[in-house]
């Protein structure tokens, strides 16, 4: 008699499974992350032969060569363009443009290959209208699928160069037990789309959705099993967006690309300095900073601000830079400089000095007196200098104060 199917807890941010339910995932230590999925039980194992191993020296490689997506700053991410048969993974907070950048990318694609997308999200109407949106999309193929084993029957048939995955959420297995976004079933889709990206030589992204509570399977369960992991990073209701490679098989993980959003798309920042290094003359409070990311360097505004306080516990505020290095600054500013800051707040910000953007009526204005502006901290990408010491934050945002020093 077959075994009756398992059920386990895995935790929805880093995937660990535990056989009861936790209030803290002690892996990864988030607290409500953990959620019920039925696995399904394991066929008792057949007695397999074994394979015959080869020298290194005898295996055949050769280099190929990479697919160009005809975005540049998403093709410098990925170290020079898509690598055949390899599986991408593009997380992002909603909205942010994932299925933006990749039908702009499907489309350039599609002059020369095929190039497939996989909506699980929108209708193809929905698709058509963006792809008008962002300038036409014509030869882009489309599958609106959820179900797991129809998208890989058409990748192994179809076998197009390029396939776009939106998103991995999307995918069900009825196999798998659990709700569609599981960990189980996330696992799943991604673990048996390797196996026919690698097969079928089909080069396939996977979107892959990050919540801010956690309660849909993140996309860091599936980071060890993809050959690139990107993030897609900004605000929605700013214009710039950064991407960034966490995980790259075939290349560096310091490259930056810079995006703005745009009525017709995403648009590249060849020049990141001309947005976020310009500064008008000799501003009080402004000073440039080059920083470089991968081999590209990029010049930043990092403004200060000194204002009198009356508080006990004067502030020290850094927005896009280390609040230790600016604590180490102002110690000593104070003990070489005689710059004594003992009675003043200091803020520290990286600006962006491009065009405003309206901003939505919740958030606090500059004649509230709020300062806004804040960040989370940008996780370091290994390597990089700038990470350290300038920090490029992954919400650019305009300073809403005009710059101040005081004497
Ligand atoms: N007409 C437009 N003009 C300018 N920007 C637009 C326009 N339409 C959409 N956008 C931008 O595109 C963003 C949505 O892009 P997109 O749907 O690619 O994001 P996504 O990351 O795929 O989101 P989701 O996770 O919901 O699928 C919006 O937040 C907005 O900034
Ligand atoms: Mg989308």
């Amino acid at each position: 008699m077959p075994k009756a199917a398992a059920v386990h807890y895995s935790c929805t941010d880093c995937g660990y499974s535990a056989g009861r339910w936790l209030g803290k995932c002690p892996s990864c230590g988030s607290y409500g992350t953990l959620v019920e999925d039925v696995l399904s039980a394991a066929p008792a194992a057949a007695k397999v032969p074994p394979k015959p191993v080869l020298r290194l020296v005898d295996v055949d490689a050769e280099d190929a060569e990479r697919i160009p997506t005809g975005v540049a700053e998403l093709d410098r991410v990925l170290g020079g363009g898509l690598v055949p048969a390899s599986l991408v993974l593009v997380g992002g907070e909603p909205g942010v443009g994932k299925s933006t950048l990749l039908l702009t990318a499907l489309a350039a694609i599609s002059r020369e290959r095929r190039a497939l997308l996989v909506t699980g999200e929108e209708s193809t109407a929905q698709v058509k209208l963006r792809a008008e949106r962002l300038g036409g999309a014509e030869r882009v193929e489309i599958l609106a699928e959820t179900e797991l084993d129809t998208v890989l029957a058409t990748l192994e048939s179809e076998r197009p160069d390029v396939c776009v995955i939106d998103s991995v959420q999307t995918l069900h297995s009825p196999e798998v037990g659990s709700v569609p976004g599981s960990v189980a079933q996330v696992r799943e889709a991604a673990a048996r789309l390797l196996r026919t990206a690698k097969e079928a030589g089909v080069a396939t992204i996977l979107v892959g959705h990050v919540t801010k509570d956690g309660t849909v399977a993140g996309p860091r369960v599936l980071e060890h099993l993809v050959d690139c992991v990107l993030q897609f990073e900004g605000d929605r209701y700013h214009a710039h967006r950064v991407l960034r490679a966490v995980k790259n098989r075939f290349g560096s993980t310091n490259e930056l690309g810079i995006f703005e959003m745009t009525g017709t798309g995403l648009q590249g920042v060849p020049d990141p300095s001309e947005v976020f290094g310009r500064s008008a003359g000799s501003e009080v409070g402004s000073a440039i900073a080059c920083a470089l990311e991968g081999t590209r360097p990029i010049l930043l505004e990092i403004q200060a601000l000194v204002a009198p306080t009356d508080l006990a516990m004067p502030r020290r505020v850094a927005t896009g830079v280390d609040p230790k290095r600016l604590a180490m600054i102002v110690a000593v500013l104070s003990r070489h400089a005689r710059i004594v800051l003992g009675a003043a707040d200091v803020f520290v910000n990286v600006a962006e000095r491009a065009e405003r953007r309206q901003r939505r009526a919740t958030r606090p204005s500059a004649r509230s007196g709020s300062r806004g502006g804040s960040v989370r901290p940008r996780r370091p990408s290994a390597g990089s200098r700038s990470a350290r010491s300038s920090g490029l934050p992954p919400r650019l945002r305009r300073p809403e104060l005009p710059p101040l020093v005081a004497n």
